[in-house]
């Protein structure tokens, strides 16, 4: 597939939903922007021919598109398995490496970290996507600092 996106959109067009990328739209205008949903989600509606209305309920029901976000977005994973792979210590471990909080975007708008609930590498726990990009393991707040390399 050329993009994460690409079986939606094979499965949409099939189907001739208008309107069927409103999910897509929404992923990409929440990237970069630690606004609420409020200021980003109707223009990414009225994108794709849908009312302004339309974007809020799935904006704000997401957590994903919910959190806010910086340039950077980190997600680390606070889930069960993880949580065995001491995921606890490594969130710490992350927060001050990065200099942000978990659900929080630095005051400068750079890093936000997002803590989630499973990102389907439990059996290489401890987990965490940095943008689109997977690490995993014991030197993850290295992979994270940029002193590792990333390992999925
Ligand atoms: Fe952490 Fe699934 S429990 S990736």
């Amino acid at each position: 597939p050329e993009d994460r996106f690409d079986a939606f959109r094979a499965l949409d067009d099939r189907r001739g939903r208008p309107g069927a990328r409103l999910i897509e739209s929404l992923v990409e205008a929440r990237a970069g922007t630690a606004d609420s949903p409020e200021a980003w989600a109707p223009a990414a509606a009225v994108g794709v021919g849908l009312p302004a209305a339309a974007a809020l309920g799935p904006a704000s029901y997401y957590a994903d598109l919910a959190a806010p976000h910086g340039r950077r977005h980190v997600r680390i994973c606070a889930a069960t398995a993880c949580f065995a792979a001491q995921a606890g210590r490594h969130l710490g471990d992350v927060e001050r490496e990065l200099g942000v909080d978990a659900d929080a975007v630095s005051p400068d708008g750079e890093t936000s970290l997002q803590a989630v609930r499973c990102l389907g590498y439990c059996y290489a726990g401890p987990a965490a996507l940095d943008g689109d990009k997977p690490c995993t393991g014991p030197t993850l707040t290295g992979q994270l600092a940029g002193r590792e390399p990333a390992q999925a």
